[in-house]
């Protein structure tokens, strides 16, 4: 499988999702500034991906660093946190995974550690975070494949693929174990507007993977499952409230209702890391708003009259009674969300 996201010697090296699949380029970030702006620009995209990234991010920034104690160093590292908080504010897991380089950061304060060591321990954090949080995708894999019904045709939205997590996937992660199983008829990717992460990234991932795909219109969804054409939903999410309502790319929603309209299962995939029990309903969740240019252009051309306002906010929010299970590296939580939420964590 190709690298979403690699630490090397002197760079972080991201296959540039920007431009796929026409282009499989690799951007070469050496510097915690382009580790930021490789976020804010969709180059790297993707909730467990973002965290990833802001971990790398923050271990290179500090890496370069050429402060001579602890107290300067320490005075850049919560410089480098506030750049890297500052880049998307949707996706919890760029914020669970801040938390976790402080943590690591204070440990090694506490245990006295030079400059050089401190360098050392944030690289092994930003390593364990990459490798942990390809471990879960593959544990949601095999928890969520079993609930996928046998010759099954599944339709997903936006991109919850290897590209969005450090590989394998969340809902694609459940498709593929599911695939492997041979229990995959074929996966319909919603196309996704604006930025077309289901048209251009999850049916490459699939074709890459040889699953069945055809890509859809939105509007085609709801359409589909009426006919009888969708027998299970997996999306993946940015953040998770502790109520169970979902934060997911715009338009998560809308296929939510429609599943429930014509009672096809609908189930989100996502890592601990996703659930914010700080949050406690989905109208707390702060919505990320776009430039209005992702829905005005397709590259350099305008779509829409000059005039036109445009809103363009990135996610929607899923109620949790629309939802059948989410599920965890630790299984499938179902309702009452508010209870296996908070128990999933213990
Ligand atoms: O704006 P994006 O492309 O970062 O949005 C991504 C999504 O909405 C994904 O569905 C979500 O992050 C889950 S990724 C495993």
């Amino acid at each position: 499988m190709f690298p979403t996201i690699e630490m090397q010697p002197d760079a972080i090296v991201m296959i540039d999702q920007r431009k796929l699949p026409a282009q499989e380029v690799y951007v070469h970030c050496t510097t915690a500034n382009e580790v930021a702006r490789a976020i804010k620009t969709l180059v790297i995209r993707g909730a467990p991906a973002i965290g990833v990234a802001a971990a790398m991010g923050l271990a290179l920034g500090m890496r370069n660093s050429k402060a001579l104690g602890t107290k300067q160093f320490a005075v850049e590292f919560n410089k480098l946190c506030e750049l890297m908080a500052g880049t998307r504010p949707t996706a919890v897991n760029l914020f669970w995974a801040i938390e976790r380089m402080k943590r690591a950061f204070s440990t090694g304060i506490r245990a006295g550690e030079s400059v050089d060591e401190l360098k050392a321990r944030l690289k092994q954090e930003s390593a364990r975070i990459h490798d942990e949080d390809v471990a879960s995708c593959r544990a949601m894999g095999r928890f969520g494949a079993e609930v996928v019904p046998d010759n099954a045709r599944i339709l997903t939205h936006c991109n919850a693929g290897a590209l969005a997590t450090a590989g394998y996937g969340t809902a694609l992660g459940v498709i593929r174990a599911a695939a492997e199983l041979g229990k995959v008829k074929g996966v319909f990717a919603d196309e996704t507007r604006p930025v077309l992460q289901g048209a251009r990234l999850t049916a490459w991932e699939l074709v890459r993977d040889r699953i069945p795909t055809t890509v859809i219109t939105e509007g085609m969804a709801g359409p589909l499952m009426r006919d009888g054409q969708i027998d299970f939903i997996v999306v993946g999410a940015d953040r998770i409230a502790a109520n169970g309502d979902v934060a997911n790319k715009i338009g998560t929603y809308t296929v939510a209702m429609m599943a429930r309209a014509h009672g096809v299962p609908f189930y989100v995939a996502a890592p601990l890391s996703t659930i914010d029990l700080e949050t406690p309903n989905g109208q707390a969740i702060p919505i990320e708003q776009r430039d209005p240019r992702e829905v005005t252009h397709i590259g350099p051309t305008r779509l829409t009259p000059e005039g036109a306002s445009v809103l363009n906010p990135a996610f929607d929010v899923t109620p949790h009674d629309l939802i059948a299970g989410i599920i965890t590296e630790r299984g499938i939580c179902r309702a009452p969300f508010a209870d296996s939420l908070r128990a999933v964590f213990s």
